[in-house]
């Protein structure tokens, strides 16, 4: 048996009793997790320690340092045009529903000359995934090789795929953890989960989409902001150019919420139309991208024009994805109508969410498959008048029998009432610079 400098049992104590965790302490407690000679539940005790008692600046760098670590980093910088090194950005939303914000946008960053490698993850819970998006696009496919994904990024300019399994390996052990045992929404935990992975992808720079309300892990302002400054720090004193926005997530973006009906829905913003609030959103964070990399130029014009338009359609086709083909409807259908005339005040992002993930969007454990048409679709938003009678949403599922359990959560979802007060969509910005 080899030597081990610590027992996880001391490493608990000194969290469980508020103490500061040494370097040494953690360098080794992740290592020898992801070795499994710490085990799950020492890891878990750990994990509720952590998110009790928090964790200093100082402990957080150190232990987003160690899940960098504890796999391999990624190198963009071989991507070249005209002779010049040409600047990588990403964007991280923290998660939620209907967020389809990623399909537009990379391709209409690549537009400026950005290379935009996303890698992204699938959904667990309410929040849907980008990667289970995508797959809705007959052909289209998630996994490629670290030389391919290179390959697309530098001729395509962006690139949506699978991060592979040698990035943050102990962040992928310990994520699924958390999921069960009640410690996700840790500011130490979140921040260093999501910017391990950001940095050990060696992008220059990161927007980070920090979402606010009822369907986003952060429920109030005065903790995503906590979050935000956290992870733009870490971002920053690793080298990468940090921002985040923090935006509104109280509500659904856009009318869809499930896999082929987002896809549809951004390739009609990818259009040059699209509903509002995914327009603007879309448009706020290629901006940040476009800045982060020293150009200051409209985002907008290259969804009117076309160009976006013309990038999604070859990134797709590169992933053997078929961008012309009919997407996969949900054999069944539900519709919900409004009970009374009024203006719609309410629309609860949670409960859309857990309902579009209870008609088989989502998936409950990882293993778990998608249905690709399943979702629902928003015939009206907050601020929109309604009249009884009218269609306020229509389910949609494969699997009849789940119509029960969606309609469930859709019960106190909505208010019909007379005043409707508009919520700004972006929220706050922190960046590098007020750090
Ligand atoms: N997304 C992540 O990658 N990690 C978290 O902890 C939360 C959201």
């Amino acid at each position: 048996m080899s030597y081990e400098p610590f027992d996880a049992v001391d490493v608990i104590r000194t969290k469980r009793d508020r103490e500061e965790l040494t370097k040494e302490q953690i360098d080794w407690v992740i290592d020898a997790y992801t070795r499994g000679v710490v085990a799950d539940e020492q890891m878990s005790a750990l994990a509720m320690a952590i998110f009790l008692n928090g964790m200093s600046a100082t402990e957080i760098q150190q232990w987003t340092q160690a899940m960098i670590n504890s796999g391999e980093r990624l190198d963009f910088s071989s991507i070249v045009g005209a002779g010049k090194k040409i600047a990588t950005s990403d964007k991280h939303s923290t998660g939620g529903v209907g967020d389809k914000i990623t399909l537009p946008l990379a391709p209409l960053v690549a537009v400026y000359n950005v290379a935009v490698p996303q890698l992204s993850g699938r959904g667990l819970g309410h929040t849907g995934g980008t990667l289970d998006k995508l797959e809705s696009i007959p052909g289209w496919q998630a996994y490629l090789s670290n030389e391919r994904t290179l390959e697309i990024l530098s001729d395509e300019g962006a690139v949506i795929c699978a991060a592979g399994s040698g990035l943050a390996p102990a962040d992928k052990k310990l994520y699924a953890l958390r999921d069960v045992t009640s410690t996700v929404e840790a500011i130490p935990l979140i921040a260093s989960s999501i910017m391990s992975k950001k940095i050990a992808e060696g992008t220059d720079s990161l927007v980070l989409d920090v979402k606010v309300g009822s369907g986003a892990f952060m429920k109030d302002l005065d903790y995503a902001q906590e979050l935000a400054r956290t992870m733009v720090r870490l971002g920053t004193d690793a080298g990468v150019k940090t921002t985040a926005l923090l935006t509104n997530m109280d509500t659904p973006l856009g009318l869809t919420v499930g896999n082929a009906c987002e896809v549809e829905e951004s390739v009609e913003v990818l259009a040059g139309g699209g509903p509002s609030d995914v327009v603007e959103l879309t448009v706020a964070l290629a901006r940040e991208m476009l800045l982060s990399c020293g150009i200051d130029e409209d985002p907008a014009e290259a969804l009117a024009d076309g160009r976006a338009m013309d990038k999604w359609r070859t990134m797709i086709s590169a992933q053997g994805g078929d961008p012309d083909a009919a997407l996969p409807q949900a054999r069944e259908t539900h519709t919900v109508y409004a009970t009374d005339s009024g203006v719609l005040t309410r629309l609860d992002a949670l409960s859309v969410g857990v309902a579009s993930w209870r008609l088989g969007a989502g998936r409950a454990r990882k293993e778990d498959q998608v249905q690709a048409g399943a979702g629902i679709r928003l015939h009206a938003k907050p601020g929109d008048t309604v009249r009884a009678g009218e269609p306020l949403m229509t389910l949609m599922t494969d699997t009849p029998e789940r119509f029960e359990r969606a309609l469930e959560s859709l019960e106190d979802a909505y208010t019909i009432g007379k005043e409707y007060e508009p919520q700004p969509l972006i929220l706050d910005k922190v960046s590098t610079e007020q750090q």
